[in-house]
Order: C-alpha cells, then structure tokens, then sequence
C-alpha cells in the first residue's frame, strides 16, 4: 500500500487543481500497488490537526478549468513555525504525528517561498516531502517558470489593456498596481505585455524625477496620457536608502494605501497632471488558468508523481531550461528568485523605451 499526503499551502493560485490532478492521475495511472490519498484541509493546519480527506477519482473530475484549490489553504508563516500553537503544542510534532499516524509513505506540498521553506524543515525532520512550484510571483528560486504565474500575468496585462482606451480619451496618467511585494517579475511582463511606458520594481529603486520626466518627454512627443504599471512593492531612491526597521516605521505612517498613491501624488505635484490609479488586486490570482498553466502545472504533477514512484523524497519539481528538474529543498528553501537590473529582459524593455526610473 501506497499512502500519499497532500496539501496547498500559502496564497492560491490559478492550476492548483490542475496540479494535483497530475500528482493524482500519474502515480494512479502507474503505481503497482494499491493507493491511498489524503489530502489534507486548507493548507499545514490540516497537517497539524489532522483534518483530512480520502480523496477518490470523483475529487478529480472537471479540474483543469477550476481555479483556486479544491483543498482549501492557508498562510502559516514559516518564521512562526517554531512557535508553539495556542494551546501550547510544538507545530512540528503535530505535523509528524498526523503524518506517523496515517503511516503516509510521503507529502506532496503546492507551495511558494515560505510554504518551500516549512517542506525543507520536515523533510529535514525525516519525512519523505516532494513539492511543486506555485505561486503568481514566479519567484521560487530553483525553478525559471511557476504555475499560476502565466495566469496571472494575463489578467494583469488584460487590466492595463483596459486602461490604455480610458486613458488615451482623457490624457490622463494611469497607474496600474500589480501584484509583487519583494519580486517584480509579474509587473514586469505584464507591463511590457500591455504596453505600459513606465515600470517601477521592487528590484530597481525609482527616483521619482525621472518618473515626471519621462510622462513630460512623452508629452512633448505627443503623447498626452502615460500608462504606469507599479509593483506593490515598488520603492523610491531614498526608502531604499532607509534601513528594513526604518522604513517599515514610514510605511505604518503613511497616509496612502499603497506605494501607487504615493506616486501618484508625487506625480501630480510635479507635472500638474491628473494621475488616477487602478489595483486589480487578487482578480491576479482569481479565475480559471490559462492554457499554458493547465499543461505546466500537469507536466509538474506527472514528474511528482515520478519521483513518489521511484521513492525519491526530498525534491521540489522545477523547469530548468527548458527541461522538468528535480531540485533538492534545501538549494531551494530561503531564497528567492528576483531580477537582475542588468538582465537582458531589461536592457531590452529599455530598448524599447520603457522608463524603469532609475
Ligand atoms: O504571493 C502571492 C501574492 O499574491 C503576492 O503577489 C501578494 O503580494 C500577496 O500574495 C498577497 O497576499 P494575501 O493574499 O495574503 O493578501
């Protein structure tokens, strides 16, 4: 007997369903014994707490359209992971004991960054572990593509596609915010996606002169409305400057909502023109996947599925140039995959015209 434990865990995403899909079809399709799987109920707190389910073939039909995860998930902050519950248990044992319990052979994990990192300390721990790169930020390091990410960089794009008309219409400066608080890989590609002139990452701090130059330069071009995509956490010059305790002080007293408002207000005040800002929010992460994830997220499962049949633990399944991987979780757990200012993907949008204003 073969039992699986599986999970979701941290923000969803678009192909997490199409993921499990894979893991559930390939190891059925191909296991030489029988198989049990448990999947356990919004995210680690199912792990930790025992709140599972059998899953069948009927859990797996109509998926690859379905959005979000059909498990339910959960943030559990990996720097809480030590702490102990609030009835005092250790988080860690109650994991192992659910898993000891159920005699489970292995545990899939659908995560990012931090999810990537708790999957490390378990298998670190001793139990067989193997996980999957999702997340809308594509910023899992060990991996160049997540799933969701495609998705999601669509309904960005679709966004400041919608923009431009309105925008052109009433000359206006736009700023659309998108999803990315360390990582700026989906404001990047959606912005060049949707033509946007100007794009400002967490990656490369903006001097917010340069941001009013470049909607003047275009004026005098002819071009009366500027189309700004900004990361959540895009950054100024002079907050990079600011030590981590220093900053997170200014961003409790700021009076905007966000990094957008900000810049629009800057904006306004130095070229006197109107700015109007548009969030889509979590319609980034919401609906069904797009083509390209459905396949990618079910080529992941079906190498997860792989590696359990061939009972190699201890791996997340990434798509390194152009090829299905297999990484070991302690090369991925800890850190992040961010662009390189000087990357040709850069160079390139620079190329193009785009003001990154640096
Ligand atoms: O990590 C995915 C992500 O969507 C980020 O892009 C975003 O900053 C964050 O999650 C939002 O988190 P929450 O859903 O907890 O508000």
């Amino acid at each position: 007997m073969l039992r699986i434990g599986m999970l979701t865990s941290g923000g969803d995403c678009q192909a997490l369903n199409a993921a499990m899909r894979g893991v559930y079809k390939s190891i059925m399709n191909n296991a030489t014994e029988p198989v049990e799987f448990y999947g356990f109920l919004n995210g680690y707190q199912g792990l930790m707490y025992g709140r599972f389910k059998l899953l069948t073939d009927r859990d797996f039909t109509g998926l690859m359209t379905k959005g979000g995860t059909f498990l339910g998930t959960s943030r559990t902050p990996f720097k809480e992971i030590r702490e102990p519950d609030k009835d005092g248990n250790d988080k860690v044992a109650l994991m192992k004991q659910t898993y000891y319990k159920l005699m489970l052979d292995c545990l899939v994990m659908l995560g990012g960054n931090g999810s990537t990192k708790t999957a490390n300390l378990l298998s670190e721990e001793g139990l067989n572990v193997v996980t999957l790169p999702k997340t809308i930020d594509n910023d899992l390091y060990g991996t160049d593509m997540t799933f969701g990410f495609q998705s999601a960089v669509d309904i960005a794009t679709r966004a400041i596609d919608e923009i431009h008309t309105t925008a052109s219409s009433h000359n206006r400066v736009f700023i659309v915010e998108v999803m990315g608080h360390k990582v700026g890989w989906l404001p990047l590609n959606a912005g060049m996606a949707g033509g946007a002139d100007i794009i400002l990452l967490p990656e490369i701090p903006y001097d917010i002169k340069k941001v009013a130059d470049a909607i003047e330069q275009r004026a005098k071009t002819g071009h009366q409305f500027t189309i700004i995509a900004v990361a959540e956490g895009a950054i100024s010059k002079e907050d990079a400057a600011l030590s981590k305790k220093e900053y997170k002080k200014k961003l409790a007293k700021s009076k905007y909502p966000s990094v957008s408002y900000e810049i629009a207000a800057e904006i306004q005040k130095l070229t006197g023109r109107e700015v109007r800002v548009t969030v889509p929010g979590h319609t980034q992460r919401g609906g069904a996947p797009c083509a390209y994830d459905r396949v990618f997220a079910s080529r992941l499962g079906a190498e997860a599925g792989k590696l359990i049949l061939k009972k190699q633990y201890g791996f997340m399944v990434g798509y390194k140039n152009r090829e299905m991987v297999k990484v070991p979780l302690k090369e991925v757990a800890g850190k992040l995959k961010v662009i390189d200012p000087k990357s040709e993907i850069i160079k390139e949008a620079k190329m193009l015209g785009i003001c990154f204003g640096d």
